[in-house]
Formats: structure tokens, sequence, C-alpha cells
């Protein structure tokens, strides 16, 4: 298959996002009414896939789900976005992840309290299922990192009887402050490393943690770490820090999933071929018009054939 048309597959979470937008945080242990309220297909994974598949891109996703009504919407709503879904595992035990979301509308706020609690992630057993000939690059958004560096090792191995120009690029997000997720700083050709986990370490800055984290990663690999209002910086085996600032909307009103939209938006220029500092620009561009509407339908409108 031609390297251009295969697609990009994300692994990691799924859950439901049950959202209510407010006009101001709620006080602890008040009853009042938000503005709206929907339901909405979330995880970091899933909604990466949402936005490359609104950008353009051919996507799959993979991930766990319990088959139950909330699974039922969740497959819906990747239908709706075209999200090939053969690779998903369907688990016989536990429940399908599930969020209470609260987004202020007048900050663009987003606090998320996320029940993950009994149901199995995808293991590098199950990753041994999938036809590693259709994807071009693989995401894989830390969680059970010890497995998740297996499926890894299978796409190393894959890649190793092709040429460079066939070969699948590997990408690992690390975005919470666990010490098992660290191991994967070496595996990905490119790491995204969030604000926390920097700040974790003691950086205060997103160029502090550039060059504080690259040791961690392997040779010629590129990492890159978002700084909300701040935009992102990279860097990569040329040692030079390259910049976007951010692109704030007009308004903020939703950062629910900035960072995966960043993510995505940043995969896809680097998959068709762009280079790092348009990536960047590209990326600060489109997470920050999201943050200007609710969810994420208005990407397609405002950067499909971008
Ligand atoms: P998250 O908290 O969802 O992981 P980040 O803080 O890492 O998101 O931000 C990802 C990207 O989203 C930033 O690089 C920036 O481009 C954009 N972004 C996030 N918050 C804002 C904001 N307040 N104003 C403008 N852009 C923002
Ligand atoms: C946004 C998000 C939400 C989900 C939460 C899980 O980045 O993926 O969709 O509820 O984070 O941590």
């Amino acid at each position: 298959m031609e390297q251009q048309k295969k697609k990009i597959l994300c692994v990691g979470l799924v859950c439901l996002d049950i959202i209510s937008v407010v006009d101001k945080y709620p006080e602890e242990d008040t009853d009042r009414r938000c503005l709206s309220q929907r339901w909405q297909r979330g995880g970091n994974a899933s909604n990466s896939c949402t936005v490359l598949s609104l950008l353009g891109a051919s996507c799959a996703f993979m991930g766990s789900l319990s088959a139950g009504p909330v699974a039922d919407f969740i497959m819906a709503d990747f239908a709706r976005r075209a999200v090939d879904v053969s690779a998903v595992v369907w688990q016989v035990h536990g429940q399908t992840p599930c969020a209470c979301c609260v987004v202020c509308q007048s900050n663009g706020s987003r606090t998320v309290v996320l029940s993950d609690t009994n149901l199995p992630d995808v293991t590098a057993q199950d990753f041994s299922r999938v036809d590693l000939r259709q994807f071009k690059w693989i995401h894989w958004e830390g969680r059970n990192a010890e497995e998740q560096v297996k499926m890894i090792q299978q796409v190393v191995e894959f890649n190793s009887s092709l040429p460079q120009q066939q070969r699948i690029t590997i990408s690992v997000e690390i975005e919470k402050t666990r010490e098992k997720l660290y191991q994967l700083f070496p595996h990905g050709d490119v790491v995204f490393v969030s604000k926390d986990v920097a700040r974790h370490f003691g950086f205060q800055s997103a160029e502090a943690a550039l060059r504080g984290l690259y040791s961690r990663v392997k040779q010629g690999a590129v990492l890159i770490c978002a700084w909300a209002e701040d935009g992102a910086d990279a860097l990569g085996p040329d040692g030079l820090v390259v910049h976007s600032d951010a692109f704030p909307p007009e308004a903020l009103v939703d950062t629910l999933g900035a960072g995966d939209t960043f993510n995505a938006a940043v995969i896809y220029a680097l998959s068709n071929g762009g280079r790092l500092q348009d990536a960047l620009t590209f990326g600060c561009r489109v997470a920050g018009r999201k943050c200007g509407f609710h969810g994420y339908d208005d990407i397609g409108k405002y950067f499909t054939n971008d």
C-alpha cells in the first residue's frame, strides 16, 4: 500500500464524557443548573482520532470497551467520524470508563472526574493481532506502559525489514505524572510530554523541560512540550529548540481536549511530511481555535484542506 494512503492508529483511552457547561464553577455542596449538558466521546487517544478525522486523515482507534449502552454511544460516534474501530478490544469484565466534566464557558476551564477503574487495557497480545501493514503512524497515549513498550517493540521489529520510507513512525504521549509512564521516553520517534510532567520534574518552561528531558529519548527522536497559553516547543536531534506561540481564540470557552487536539494536529502535519516548526505552529493553531468553541466539530469547518 502507498505510504500516503495508510492510516494513523491511536492506542489509548476511550470513555464517555458527560459534559456540563456552566458560567461559573460551582461551589462545593451546592445545587444549581448548568447552561447545557451533552454526552461526548472522550479519552485522549479517542479525541485525537476525532481531530485527525476532522482534519481529513484516515485513522483508527485501539482501546478497550465493554458492551452496553455507553459503548453503543461511543461506537456510533466513532462511525460518525469514520474512525476505523476494527482494533477495538471488547472486554468481558469491567465497565466502560466515564468522566463527569465541568466546562466553565466564561474562562474555558475544564474540570474532569474520571471513573476508570476496572476495564482492562489492551495488551501486547491484542496488539499482535493487528495488521501493521495498514499504518504509517502509531500513537500511544501512555497508560499500561509495560505492555505498551512490548507493542512498540513489535512495531520496531516490523519496521526492521522495511526501507526507511515505508516504516511506521512511533509517537508516545506522557501526560500523567506516573512513574511507570516515564519508561516510554526512549520508545518514541516523537514524544509528547505534558506541562504537568515537565513541572513534576521541576521545569518551569517548555524549553527548560525539553533541554532537561531530551537525554531520556532515543537518538534521533523529537521531544515536544505544549504549555497551554504559552504555545509549544519542540527539540529534535539538531539540538535547536523550535517554538510556536499559542493562537488564543477571541474567547476561551472549552479547553477540554486541547492537548489531544494539539497532538493530533502535530501528528497530522508531520505524517504528511511537514517540517517540525510548521507542525508545531499548526498544532497550536488548531488547538487554539478549538478552545474557542465547544467540542471538536468546528475543526472541520476551519481546517479541512487547510
Ligand atoms: P491540555 O491541558 O488539554 O493537555 P495543553 O495545556 O497542553 O492542553 O495545551 C495544548 C495546546 O493547546 C497548547 O500548546 C496551545 O496551543 C493550546 N492551548 C491550550 N490552552 C490554551 C489557551 N488558554 N489559549 C490558547 N491556546 C491554548
Ligand atoms: C481530555 C480527556 C477527556 C477525558 C479525560 C480523561 O483530554 O481525554 O476526554 O474525560 O481527558 O483523562
